[in-house]
């Protein structure tokens, strides 16, 4: 069961002008880049009035209803993720973000991906996890049984409690039931906890409510059925349901910078995955970087990024060795790039129904689903992750990244342009000699 649109030819299957790509973007000043987006027609003038205007983007009465104990509400840069190329078609993709150099390696690295054809990448439905928590049952054989025996019954009583997600298409649509032998049980009959999954298709929602309230409600008949106790009744963030998984085919000379060798530089990223590959310490920093990106567009699509974060991770460990998200190999004269990586997210429900300045971002990412969202944050993880090896396997990322940097540092203390010029002079971190290089070319051409 997966979503996947055919890859396609950027210029035949999209319109020309909602282009994502924008040679000099980074070069306007922000009201210039808001009225590129409005030329393209993805954002109108009231939206544009509303990115100008911070005290409209999440008004404190609004804020106030979204948490408790409010005092004010908390800015973040909103940037975009330019030239992404998913499955056929353009997508400008906002990202919130306080790292400097995120954007711009992001952008670069979608450019390398789009000349290459783009993104192909697929999602599966969103099938979301429920978990009943079962304890003291007499005979746990017998209860596994019970439970299996009524599936119908659990399945029935879960959709009562929402209609109109089983209106939808979605609810819930299956069970599974395991059990877990605890040694360290007090009780003989405590040995064994029965653990009851409903399996429950969320629709355009993450889900957690959805599911939360399902376990909830048929708590009282697993009860009946089991003769034990429930206790725990809550989603799992482990989302191996709903994985994404986004692919890249990049030709050595593609790769090609600042006087390195494409065939270099894909060696050396395939050595960076290799490394990630067999060292969790590496893969933890690797995953991070993938995260980098899945984060701030979780961010900007008001989804919830510690369960992203939970769900990726516990995903990088499944075989019980934790491993890098996204691998490269090199094949037939190509960088190979790979991603599988659990996303529950929606693009309903949540802050999204609330908060004036997602709807605006919403309207420039232009996604229809939550499987579509998905797919867009698989290749931006991947995009992202493409970004560091590629700093990392030749000029380190740290000259880029410091002159990044220095702007936000001076842009703090009020310096101007003029002034920022000498705080970005390259890095003199590498003193290899013939890998003295000029400034880092970070912002995307
Ligand atoms: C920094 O935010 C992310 C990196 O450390 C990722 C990586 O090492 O792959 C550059």
């Amino acid at each position: 069961m997966t979503q996947h649109a055919p890859n396609g030819d950027a210029d035949s299957n999209t319109d020309a002008l909602r282009t994502s790509r924008l040679p000099g973007y980074f070069r306007l000043s922000v009201a210039e880049r808001l009225d590129l987006l409005r030329q393209q027609g993805r954002i109108d003038d009231d939206d544009v009035a509303l990115l100008s205007d911070p005290s409209r983007g999440l008004p404190v009465d609004v804020a106030n209803a979204m948490i408790e104990n409010v005092i004010g509400v908390y800015g973040l840069p909103i940037g975009l993720g330019l030239n992404f190329l998913v499955n056929g078609k353009e997508y400008i993709v906002p990202l919130v973000v306080e790292e400097p150099s995120i954007i711009a390696a992001v952008s670069h690295t979608a450019r390398l991906v789009r000349d290459a054809g783009g993104f192909s990448v697929d999602a599966d439905e969103p099938l979301m996890i429920g978990q009943v928590q079962i304890i003291g049952c007499p005979d746990p054989d017998l209860a596994r049984e019970a439970l299996l025996d009524h599936r119908q019954r659990i399945l029935d009583t879960a959709n009562t409690f929402h209609p109109r997600m089983v209106e939808r298409g979605g609810g819930a649509l299956d069970i599974e039931v395991r059990t877990l032998t605890d040694d360290l049980a007090h009780q003989s009959r405590y040995n064994t906890m029965v653990v009851l999954h409903i399996l429950v298709h969320t629709c355009d929602a993450m889900g957690a409510n959805i599911i939360n309230t399902m376990a909830e409600g048929v708590a009282p008949l697993v009860e009946e059925l089991t003769g034990g106790r429930v206790y725990l009744r809550i989603l799992s963030n482990l989302a191996d349901r709903r994985l994404v998984r986004a692919s890249c085919r990049i030709p050595f000379q593609h790769l090609a910078w600042k006087g390195y060798h494409g065939a270099d530089v894909a060696e050396g990223i395939a050595a960076a995955s290799r490394f990630a590959e067999l060292d969790p310490y590496r893969a933890t920093t690797h995953n991070k970087g993938v995260m980098n990106g899945i984060d701030a567009v979780a961010l900007a699509t008001g989804n919830d990024w510690r369960a992203i974060e939970a769900g990726a991770h516990a995903y990088c460990a499944r075989d019980g060795r934790y491993r890098p998200m996204a691998t490269w190999h090199t094949e037939d004269e190509h960088l190979v790039g790979r991603i599988v990586v659990p996303l529950a997210v929606g693009t309903v429900g949540g802050p999204i129904r609330l908060h004036p300045t997602l709807k605006v971002l919403y309207k420039i990412l232009d996604v229809s689903s939550a499987q579509e969202l998905a797919c867009v944050m698989g290749a931006v993880g991947l995009a992202q992750n493409l970004a560091a090896l590629k700093a990392l396997a030749t000029e380190g990322i740290q000259s880029g990244h410091m002159a990044l940097h220095a702007r936000s540092v001076a842009a703090t203390a009020r310096l101007s342009h003029d002034a920022l010029d000498p705080l970005i002079q390259p890095s003199a971190a590498d003193p290899r000699p013939d890998r003295n290089r000029p400034p880092a070319h970070t912002l995307e051409g």
